[in-house]
C-alpha cells in the first residue's frame, strides 16, 4: 500500500509528519542506523571541509545534527540550519545549547550555530552567501530536487563546496534484499515502538524507493550548475554522499 502523498500535497504532508515525530527523531535515527548516521554526517562535513572563518548552510536541517559538526570546523565561523518544520528545530535547540556550553567550559571556541525558518525551494538568503552547503536526508522530501539543488547553487559563493547525504540501495543483490527487508518490514515497527508513528516510518522506505539513483542524482546536481560532481557510497551502499563545487 502506497502512502506517498500526491505531489501537490507533499510539502504539507512532510512538514506535518516531521512535526509529529520531532521529539523522538534523533533517537529513532541512531537506533535505526545502528549509530552510523553521525559518522555519515562527519564524513559529509570532512568532504566539504568548511573554512575556519566561513559561513555554512545546512538545508532541511531538522534537529540540527549537522550544525555542531560544521561549527567544530569553523571556530570563527557560523553554521546556519534552515528548515520549514519549526518543531524539528525546536526539538534540536537543547542540543545546540549544550554544544556551545560544553565548548566554552572545555575552552574550545566553538563556531556560532543558528536555526532559520525557510523553504529549501526559496531560501531566505541572498545570492553568493555561503562557503559550504550541506544537506542530509532532506532531498527525498522536497517537491522538486532539481530546483532545490539550484537554490543551493544560487546562495553558494563561487568556490563553495556542497555535499548531499541521502539514502541509496545496495548494488549487491543479497545485500539489497536484506536492506529492503530491514527498511520496509522492520523500520516501520522500530518507528512505531519509539515514536508511536508507524506511517512516518513507512513513508521513509517508500520515499527512498522513489528517489533517483546516485548516478541520476549526480546528473541533477550538474544540471543545477554544480561542477566536479562525484559521489561515494557508504554503509554497504545504503547511503550516498554527493559532492560538488560552484566555480
Ligand atoms: C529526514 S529529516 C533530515 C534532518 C537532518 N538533515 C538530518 O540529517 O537528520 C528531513 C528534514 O527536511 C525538512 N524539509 C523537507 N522539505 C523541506 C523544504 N522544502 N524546505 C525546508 N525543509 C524541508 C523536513 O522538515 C525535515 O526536518
Amino acid at each position: 500500500m502506497s502512502i506517498l502523498p500526491p505531489q501537490a500535497e507533499k510539502a504539507t504532508y512532510v512538514e506535518r509528519m516531521f512535526a509529529r515525530i520531532a521529539p523522538s527523531y534523533d533517537r529513532v535515527n541512531r537506533i535505526m542506523t545502528f549509530g552510523l548516521d553521525q559518522p555519515w554526517r562527519q564524513y559529509v562535513v570532512s568532504a566539504v571541509a568548511p573554512p575556519v572563518n566561513g559561513c555554512a548552510l545546512d538545508i532541511g536541517t531538522g534537529t540540527g545534527d549537522f550544525l555542531p559538526l560544521l561549527a567544530a570546523w569553523m571556530p570563527d565561523g557560523i553554521a546556519v540550519g534552515v528548515d520549514f518544520c519549526v518543531p524539528m528545530m525546536h526539538a534540536g535547540w537543547p542540543k545546540l545549547q549544550m554544544y556551545s556550553n560544553v565548548g566554552r567550559t572545555a575552552s574550545i571556541r566553538p563556531g556560532v550555530t543558528a536555526f532559520a525558518g525557510g523553504d529549501a525551494l526559496q531560501l531566505p538568503f541572498p545570492d553568493n552567501t555561503f562557503d559550504t552547503i550541506t544537506t542530509g536526508f532532506a532531498m527525498r522530501n522536497v517537491t522538486n530536487i532539481g530546483a532545490a539543488f539550484h537554490e543551493m547553487w544560487r546562495v553558494a559563493r563561487p568556490g563553495a563546496c556542497m555535499a548531499c547525504l541521502e539514502v541509496a540501495r545496495p548494488q549487491n543483490p543479497l545485500l539489497r534484499l536484506g536492506h529492503q527487508f530491514y527498511f520496509e518490514q522492520i523500520v516501520p515497527w522500530i518507528g512505531l515502538l519509539l515514536s508511536g508513528d508507524r506511517s512516518a516510518y513507512m513513508y521513509l522506505p517508500q520515499s527512498a524507493r522513489a528517489f533517483p539513483t546516485p548516478p541520476v542524482l549526480a546528473q541533477m546536481m550538474r544540471d543545477a550548475g554544480w561542477e566536479y560532481v562525484t559521489y561515494k557510497l557508504l554503509g554497504m551502499g545504503s547511503v550516498a554522499v554527493h559532492v560538488g563545487a560552484k566555480l
